[in-house]
């Protein structure tokens, strides 16, 4: 048994350690030791031997330790990585039994927390750290470039491609052969029909930006 931490003790959190409790259940290989985050004044229902502690304490383990980073904004996402400086870390990739894939030629990057009921067909190139939550389903040919964030329910065709750390809410659709910039947020329930620039919230259907961020 490999020992096993999620950084985030959100709702989130909460839901990767049950996948890691389903993948157990189906094949044992992870022990749970805990959570780490710098703010665990959301997590009333963790109990105490489970709060690990935040960055700091996280840096400072000197024994192999996987990290599951259970955080859904792409930018949070890939800034707490960038603090982690511990080779002692390894990042798993996760994968709920049940998800469906269609071929070897899909490839998952470290990192990935790929959820229950999701669907990847054929031909499938996924970056570092994303998240595809519940029920979730890609089309054949999509790239998806590091730290993406995919919510419930999202549906992506075929030929997509997808930049790095763009966040997709929930229930929201992107149609095939069309590109989604780095960092752009696409609201719950959007249908991407176009293609969508960089750095924009895009809401509604058709998905329009409704604003660009500033740097
Ligand atoms: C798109 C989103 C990120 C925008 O959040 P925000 O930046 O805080 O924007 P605001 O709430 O200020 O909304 C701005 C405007 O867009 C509208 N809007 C927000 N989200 C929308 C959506 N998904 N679809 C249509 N319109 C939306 C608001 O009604 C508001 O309109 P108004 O200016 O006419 O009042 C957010 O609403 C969203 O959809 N997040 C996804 C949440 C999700 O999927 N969570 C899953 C958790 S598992």
């Amino acid at each position: 048994m490999k020992n096993i931490a999620i950084f985030g003790a959100g709702g989130f959190g909460r839901e990767v350690k049950m996948l890691i409790d389903h993948i157990n259940a189906e094949s044992p290989q992870w022990n749970f030791i805990g959570y780490f985050d710098d703010d665990f004044s959301n997590a009333v229902l963790i109990d105490e031997p489970y709060r690990l502690g935040g960055m700091d304490a996280l840096n400072a383990i000197h024994e192999k330790l996987y990290l599951v980073l259970a955080i859904g904004n792409p930018l949070v996402k890939r800034k707490i990585l960038h603090k982690i400086h511990n080779r002692h870390i390894h990042y798993p990739v996760l994968i709920h039994p049940n998800v469906v894939m269609g071929n070897s030629d899909v490839t998952i990057g470290d990192g990935c927390i790929i959820c229950a009921g999701t669907i990847l067909t054929v031909d499938i190139k996924i970056g570092k750290h994303v998240i595809l939550n519940l029920a979730c389903t890609v089309g054949h040919d999509t790239i998806i470039h590091d730290f993406c964030s995919f919510m419930p329910s999202v549906n992506i065709s075929g030929e997509v491609l997808i930049e790095e750390a763009v966040y997709v809410g929930t229930g929201a659709k992107i149609i095939n052969q069309l590109e989604i910039g780095a960092e752009t947020v696409v609201g719950a329930g959007a249908v991407v029909s176009k293609s969508l620039p960089p750095k924009c919230t895009a809401v509604g259907v058709p998905a329009k930006p409704i604003r660009f961020q500033t740097d």
